[in-house]
């Protein structure tokens, strides 16, 4: 993988999508000073400090747009939480891919494509921000359960190293992934989950989908079962 360095971005996911056509397949754009970080569903992502990780992945697997690049970040998902789990914390999964610790999030995960008018694919940005070294005061300001892991595990962390053991966990398993899909991670990830055999509700756009979350397919779908025993498979959307 390629490190792009940058001392201060608004997002780097927004750069990376501006600069795709000139960043190489698995370049990683990461800066410790982001102004305007953004989050899923026309979320923002709050700045913690320079202690942090904002770091977005472009990739270029191919030019056309395949099912399996939507469980991306299912894998990120999965490598984060192994990362976490090598300093002694006990990360869990919210599906599709939040990580939280004592029910507090931790990371998140922001997926973009960038298609061309011809409607080819032009690569895939994965940007991702983790909360290393935050305050108590700083990370209680923030309108969300939310915690950092040197608060979990009480010692500072090495940004740098951190970033690089996540990154080495994603290449090893980048390829394999690309072919054989989420049944590669299924069984670790669904070992993470922290919503499985649960009353959840998913929100998908404007509907409420209410039941037990039963599985996590094949696809790293989430499977339901309401109460009249009509199953659900929800590709998309928030467990509230
Ligand atoms: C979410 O949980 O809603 C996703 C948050 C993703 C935040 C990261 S920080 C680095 C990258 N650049 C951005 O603007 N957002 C992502």
């Amino acid at each position: 993988m390629k490190l792009l360095y940058i001392e201060e971005l608004d997002s780097t996911n927004r750069w990376a999508k501006e600069n795709v056509d000139v960043l190489d397949d698995m370049t990683v754009v990461y800066t410790y000073n982001q102004t305007a970080g953004r989050g899923r569903l026309n979320r923002s992502w709050s700045y913690m400090g320079e202690g942090n990780i904002y770091a977005s992945v472009v990739l270029k697997p191919s030019d056309r747009m395949s099912e399996v690049y939507s469980n991306l970040t299912q894998l990120l998902c999965l490598v984060l939480a192994q990362t976490f789990e090598e300093y002694g914390a006990e990360p869990k999964i919210k599906w599709p891919n939040d990580i939280r610790i004592n029910g507090k999030k931790i990371s998140g995960i922001l997926a973009e494509s960038v298609i061309d008018l011809n409607h080819e694919l032009k690569g895939i940005v994965l940007g991702f921000g983790v909360n290393l070294n935050v305050s108590k005061d700083l990370i209680s300001s923030i309108d969300q359960p939310a915690t950092s892991l040197n608060l979990e595990i009480g010692i500072n962390i090495d940004k740098e190293l951190f970033l690089k053991n996540l990154l080495d966990k994603f290449c090893l398993l980048y390829n394999d992934f690309i072919r054989e899909g989420f049944l590669l991670i299924r069984e670790d990830y669904k070992r993470r989950a922290e919503f499985l055999n649960k009353e959840v509700s998913v929100k998908v756009f404007d509907k409420i989908y209410s039941g037990v979350a039963v599985d996590v397919t094949e696809s790293g779908a989430l499977k339901i079962v309401d109460k009249d025993n009509n199953e659900n498979i929800l590709l998309i959307g928030d467990i509230l």
